[in-house]
């Protein structure tokens, strides 16, 4: 057995790869040196990463691999770095949420959640995206060349988050902006247009407990705030601070992500044009081509971090008690042992399950709705826009350079004219 601590071995310092052109090159002259290798990030974090699928599968299912506030500040510690500073914007936020606790802590806030993402409600929201869907497409209609991630696919991750927590119409202006400003890393103001956002979901969190009717069950209430608030478990309830620290979380984890997948999808189908053919030719294919565009290049590379709580062993090398571990997910998403010639877009290809929303307790709460969303979209703006092509030059699209990997800027004729 190989017991790499962490002092020993000199961690590989690797870049932003959401940032990246292409940084799936990068993961595999990484993976070269082995499935669990010592890293360090952009931001000057040590951890453990994993780059195959089925070690992926085992870490993030092992509960020595916590996700605890109390096990992350242990590893945060043994670095002398600050959760800010590291770019661990929930560890930041007090209060309990799902990414900061392990079962049975977790276990507890995920059922009271569950209660609020019922059939009944998933129809709700699917009739919203649907009309909302609707209205961003119109309003591109009659225009040519187009920012697609400010005239498409921001508007719909956005406003669906909106809709998800209740935001009133009249505060959504400003809620956009404090949440834009707080979700970009190096934005004057970041600090302090998220202690507003913070305060602004007190707020709301505080509206929606003093309307609520406690005897109409969470799935009848009006939005998924609402119905956070109002459910129970035998008399257990959700507190004040741990909506205010699930909503922060639903709002960093739902929106950017959101964008993502939907800007993936049409620089993809632009890069695969066959692929887009075959799309507008059969639709049924959408399912399955929207889940392709989550392996092939989802908004999620590589997971939150973990931090062990005793030594655990994987695949031969042991990870030291008190360090970070984080899979990266997009490399195990083209792990030849599981999908055949993996570097292939291929919207029709029998889809072996993926890793792009995770796995385990932590599996993403919200993928029906990024799924729901991202199908909508797709499918609506081909049926508007069948022609439309990014711009020449290769300058077409502009990475956010977040933890997302998501584009700030791609540029389109929506007709296919050449620009
Ligand atoms: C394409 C869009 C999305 C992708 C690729 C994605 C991906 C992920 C991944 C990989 C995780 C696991 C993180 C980890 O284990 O470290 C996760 C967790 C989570 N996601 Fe998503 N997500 C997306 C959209 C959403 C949306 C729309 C929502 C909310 C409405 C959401 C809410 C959450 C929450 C609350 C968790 C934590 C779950 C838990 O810890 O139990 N996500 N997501």
């Amino acid at each position: 057995m190989n017991d790499k601590s962490i002092h020993a071995t000199a961690a590989v310092r690797v870049p932003n790869f959401e940032a990246m052109l292409d940084p799936y090159p990068e993961y595999a002259a990484l993976a070269a040196g082995g499935p669990v290798r010592v890293l360090k990030s952009h931001v000057g974090v040590t951890y453990y990463g994993i780059f195959d699928a089925d070690l992926a599968r085992q870490a993030l299912r092992d509960p020595r691999v916590s996700k605890s506030a109390a096990a992350m500040q242990t590893a945060l510690d043994r670095q002398g770095l600050e959760a800010a500073s590291a770019g661990f914007p929930i560890s930041s936020v007090k209060g309990s949420n799902l990414l900061n606790t392990d079962p049975p802590q977790h276990t507890r806030l995920r059922q009271l959640v569950n209660l609020s993402f019922s059939a009944r409600r998933i129809e709700l929201l699917r009739e919203q995206v649907e009309r909302l869907v609707a209205e961003v497409v119109d309003k591109l209609r009659g225009q040519d060349q187009v920012d697609l991630v400010s005239g498409f696919t921001y508007p719909i991750g956005l406003t669906m988050i909106c809709n998800v927590l209740g935001v009133p119409s009249a505060d959504r202006g400003e809620f956009r902006h404090l949440a834009t400003q707080s979700m970009t890393p190096g934005a004057a103001n970041q600090a302090e247009c998220k202690g507003r956002l913070l305060q602004y979901l007190a707020g709301l969190v505080a509206a929606k407990r003093e309307a609520i009717d406690p005897d109409v069950p969470p799935d009848e209430q009006p939005d998924v705030l609402s119905a956070m608030s109002a459910s129970r478990l035998a008399s257990d309830v959700l507190t004040d601070e741990e909506l205010v620290s699930m909503s922060f979380l639903l709002l960093i984890a739902g929106h950017e992500t959101t964008v993502g997948l939907i800007g993936n999808a049409l620089i993809l189908l632009d890069r695969h044009i066959d692929q887009r053919h075959r799309l507008i030719a059969d639709a049924s294919l959408l399912p399955k081509a929207v889940d392709e565009v989550a392996r092939f290049d989802g908004p999620v590379h590589q997971t939150t971090m973990r931090a062990t709580l005793e030594d655990v062993e994987l695949g031969g090398t042991v990870i030291p008690a008190g360090n970070f571990v984080r899979v990266f997910l997009a490399h195990c998403n083209r792990d030849p042992k599981v999908y055949a010639d993996p570097d292939r877009f291929d919207i029709g290809r029998a889809q072996a399950p993926n890793l792009a929303f995770g796995h385990g307790p932590h599996f993403c709460l919200g993928s029906f709705l990024a799924k729901l969303e991202a199908q909508t979209a797709i499918r609506r703006f081909l049926e508007a826009f069948p022609d439309y092509r990014l711009a020449g030059g290769g300058d077409a699209i502009e990475w956010a350079g977040t933890v997302v990997r998501a584009a700030s800027r791609i540029s389109a004729s929506l007709s296919g004219r050449p620009t």
